[in-house]
This record gives structure tokens, sequence and C-alpha cells, in this order.
């Protein structure tokens, strides 16, 4: 009848334990249990044909009972250390299970065995000698268990922590009596014995008291020698500061530094913290790429091995055409800007040269709301997202293809930008800066109202679908509201006077 209770109170637990670790694709639960109702069906069969009051009846039912209690230790063992305790978020590395359980194994089998005569006492004396032959042809196995047990309590290595051991890097996933296994990047799974790790070095990556994890990561980058640090570092560091990045720590920031002088060029190198040490090459590249995209709109280019060659024939004529190509370009996007309509052909052509090639990579931010900012963009290639934030909520309000222009505020009367403007997918831009314009202000002030006139008339319309203005409202306010933007397009250009 206990036997009975005990059996199906155990079939019960293993079934409980083993729906709770399906997912792990450990065989234990059902290994054990297996064993649990070998051991019982084993004792019950033999039980019919050696009774248990002959020797060989006594000694079934001693080694089925020893066997149950152990298969029952293994079960409340897996219970405890892998479903109450997770469950309780103790973090318990796979040591400290085996340990406890096969203490309690050789303590249940040591009562069992005293308890049915055996004197146990006596065994392990006599035994002592063969227990320092085992222990002795045992040294390295023991040697790494000692490890292992060593590893766990001085907390040195942690499941979870990165660990760099001679040129190879892992994260640790278990921790065993016999070994550690990490798993690299490359999708390997690295088994070092416990008692290297005891031995030798070892360095925990990322790792530091009190702090949070990251790496610190180095991205190299040639510049040719002619462009000033203090430029190359000032683009690159308002680049990847200007936004977070993924897996790319904003405390401490990135850093842009100059490493050294080569021979043709100088190697530049920017630090910065990496957070999901699992993803260095990718973030490395992000890093790059903005790196990359931040030079680019800057003006400087990165350098070229000093042993290239170029074989182009230079001639004055090639060098007017090509500059005259590009002109024609410019002169027909700038003409296609509303804003633009009061300017002479000779103006544009005047404006055109002193446009700046101004590339952004997708997700970039091209203007902020809020910010102050004198100059417009034009977009000749790719599309860019117009974000308006109101009280605490960000919406898409517009989106911008090539051709378009935005920024135009900014130009001509410097007012803070009235929504941010964010790259959609890579895209080519044009700058205009005030001081360019400003030139064709000063030799034809008269533009100035024409201007207005024509940003009175875009706000003006936004108005009417905002308030459903009427039409004598609207042309009282298309009045007021253009005398104010010339008042404050004056004022901003003389402010520079
Ligand atoms: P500016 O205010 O200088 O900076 C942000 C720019 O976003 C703004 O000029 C316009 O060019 C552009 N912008 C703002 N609102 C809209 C909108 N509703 N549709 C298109 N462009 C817009």
């Amino acid at each position: 009848m206990t036997t009975t209770i005990l059996a199906g109170g155990v079939l019960l637990l293993a079934v409980l334990v083993g729906w709770s670790t399906r997912k792990h694709g450990d065989r234990t639960v059902a290994f054990v249990t297996a064993l649990f109702v070998v051991a019982i069906a084993a004792q019950a069969l033999l039980g019919y044909w050696f009774p248990p009051a002959t020797t060989t009846g006594r000694y079934v039912r001693w080694i089925c009972i020893l066997v149950q209690g152990l298969a029952i230790i293994r079960l409340l063992g897996v219970a405890l250390f892998r479903v109450v305790l997770p469950a309780a978020r103790v973090v318990n590395p796979r040591i400290v299970e085996d340990v406890v359980v096969a203490t309690g194994s050789v303590v249940w089998a040591g009562i069992w065995l005293k308890e049915n005569g055996f004197n146990v006492t006596g065994l392990l004396a006599t035994s002592a000698v063969v227990t320092a032959v085992i222990g002795l042809s045992l040294q390295d196995t023991l040697g790494n268990i000692l490890g292992g047990v060593a590893i766990q309590f001085d907390r040195s290595i942690r499941v979870g922590d990165w660990l760099q051991l001679d040129d190879v890097v892992g994260r640790v996933v278990e921790i065993r009596w016999r070994h550690t296994s990490l798993e690299t990047r490359d999708w390997e799974t690295l088994v070092v014995p416990n008692s290297v790790l005891v031995r030798n070095r070892f360095r925990v990556i990322g790792l530091r008291q009190g702090q949070p994890v990251q790496q610190r990561r180095t991205v190299e980058f040639p510049v040719d020698f002619r462009y000033s640090p203090t430029q190359v570092i000032e683009a690159v560091e308002s680049a990847l500061r200007s936004q977070p990045i993924r897996a790319v720590a904003a405390d401490p920031q990135p850093a842009c530094l100059l490493l050294a002088f080569e021979d043709s060029f100088a190697r530049y190198g920017v630090r910065y913290w990496l957070t999901n040490l699992n993803g260095e090459d990718a973030i490395d590249s992000e890093v790059r790429t903005h790196i990359y995209f931040a030079l680019r709109r800057a003006g400087i280019p990165l350098s070229i091995p000093a042993q290239a060659v170029f074989l182009t024939q230079d001639t004055a004529e090639r060098r007017a055409s090509k500059a005259q190509r590009e002109i024609t370009e410019r002169v027909a996007a700038l003409r296609s800007i509303e804003l633009f309509t009061p300017l002479q052909p000779e103006e544009l052509e005047r404006l055109a040269p002193r446009l700046v090639p101004t590339p952004f990579r997708a997700g970039e931010v091209i203007a902020r709301q809020g910010e102050r900012a004198d100059c417009l963009f034009l977009l000749i290639s790719g599309n860019a997202h117009v974000i308006v934030e109101s009280h605490g909520s960000a919406s898409k309000v517009a989106e911008l293809g090539a051709g378009s222009f935005f920024g135009e505020m900014g130009l001509m009367t410097g007012e803070p930008r009235s929504a941010t403007v964010a790259a959609a997918s890579d895209v080519a831009c044009l700058r205009l800066d005030k001081r360019a314009f400003e030139e064709i202000l000063q030799d034809r002030p008269a533009i100035a109202e024409e201007i207005a006139q024509v940003l009175a008339q875009r706000k003006t319309e936004l108005d009417m679908v905002v308030e459903s203005l009427d039409s004598t409202a609207r042309a009282e306010r298309l009045s007021t509201t253009r005398q104010d933007i010339l008042r404050r397009v004056r004022q901003f250009f003389a402010e520079s006077d």
C-alpha cells in the first residue's frame, strides 16, 4: 500500500517536472522515471520468484529500494534546481545541482547500507588503499572537479560571462563537473577542462565592478593628410553622438582619435563601447557606415593608397565642361523650387556653385525640430520623412521625394526648425547656406519681398486648412503674414551685416 502511494506520488512528480522542463531538450526526467518504474516492477516481479525471506530475495529488495531512492533524489534535484529555483529567479549553475544530488545519493546509499547491516565505516577504512590508487589514477578528473567547484565558489566566472582564452572568445553557457562550455560567435562550442581555467589566465570581457557590461572597440579609418584633424574629429564625433546607434553605449560617448601619421595618410580611430557583446562585427560595420557618411557630408574623402596612379588627362576644357554640366544640373534643381521663382536665371547660376553636396544615410536626422539653423536642403535622390513632435508624441506629416526642398524658414528667417526631417533611405541633398544666399540678396534687396510673398502664401494656405479661413480673412492673413515674414527676413539678414 505504502509502495503504491509512493510510486503514484513519484510518477505524478515526474509528470509535473517533465512538463515544466519539456523545452530543455534534456532526457534526465524520462531516464530517471524509467529507472524508477523498472526498479518498482523488478521489486514486484522478482519478489514473486524470490520471496523476501530468502537471501536472494533480500538482496533483490535492497537493490531495488536503493535504486528507487537514487531515482527519487535525482528527480527531486531536477525539480528543485530546474523548476523551483528558476521560478524564484535564483540562478544556479549546473555544478551546484550535480554536487547536491551526488552528496544526497551518497548519504542515502550510506544510510541504506547501514540500515541493512553493512559496516560502512569499516568498508571505508579497509578500502583506503584502493581509494588512494583510484585517487591517483583520477588525478586529472579530480583536478577538474575541484577546479569547477573553486570557480563556482569564488564566482570568478558565471554563466553568461564572455571569456577570452588565448585567441578564442565565447560566452559561458554551462559550468559542469569536469568542464566549462563556451559558445563562440562562430556558432561553435568550446569545451575547456576546469583545471585549465584554474591554472591559466583568462579575460572576462566587458566586466567592470559596478558598471554595465560593455566592451571598448576601435574602428580605424584612413584620411588624407590634407584634411585638418580638428575637422575630421568634429565631423565624425558629431555624427556618432547626435543620435543613438544600436548597441553603442551613450556613456562613455563614442570618441574619434588621431591614432598615427602613416606614409601617405593619417590613421584615425573611433572608440566606442559595445553593449551587445555578441554583435561586434555588425556594430563595427554600423559605426563604419556612420563614419563614411559623416566624412562624405563634410567633403572629406577616405585616403587612397599612395601607390595609386591616376591617368586622366585633366585639361582645362575637360574641367570647364565638367563644371558646366554640374552647374546646369543644379540650376535645374533650383528652378524647380517655388521659393526661388523670383530669382533671375543669372542669379540662379550664381547660386548653383555655392550648393554643397550633403549625403545622409538612412535613419539619420537631417533637420531637428526646435534647432536653430540657417540652411535649406534640396533633395536630389532618396526619400525623407517630415515628423512633428508635440505634447510628447511624434507624428509623420509628410514624405518628401527627389526634387523636394525643406528648411526654407530656417534659411530665410533663422527660426528654429518647425519639424524634424529624417532620411527614410540613403539620400543625396544639396545644401544652401545663408551666406551664399546673402550675396544675391545684397545685390537685389527686392528679392526679399518676393520671397516673403511666396513664404506667406504657403503659410496662409496651411492656416486656411487648419483654421478654415474664408476668402476675406485669407486676404487679410496673407497681408499680415507677408509683412511679418518680410520683417523677419530683413532682420535676419541684417544681423550678419
Ligand atoms: P524648417 O522649419 O526650416 O525645418 C523643418 C522643415 O520641414 C520646414 O522648414 C519645412 O521645409 C519642412 N516641413 C515642415 N512641415 C511640413 C509639411 N507639413 N510638409 C512638408 N514639409 C514640411
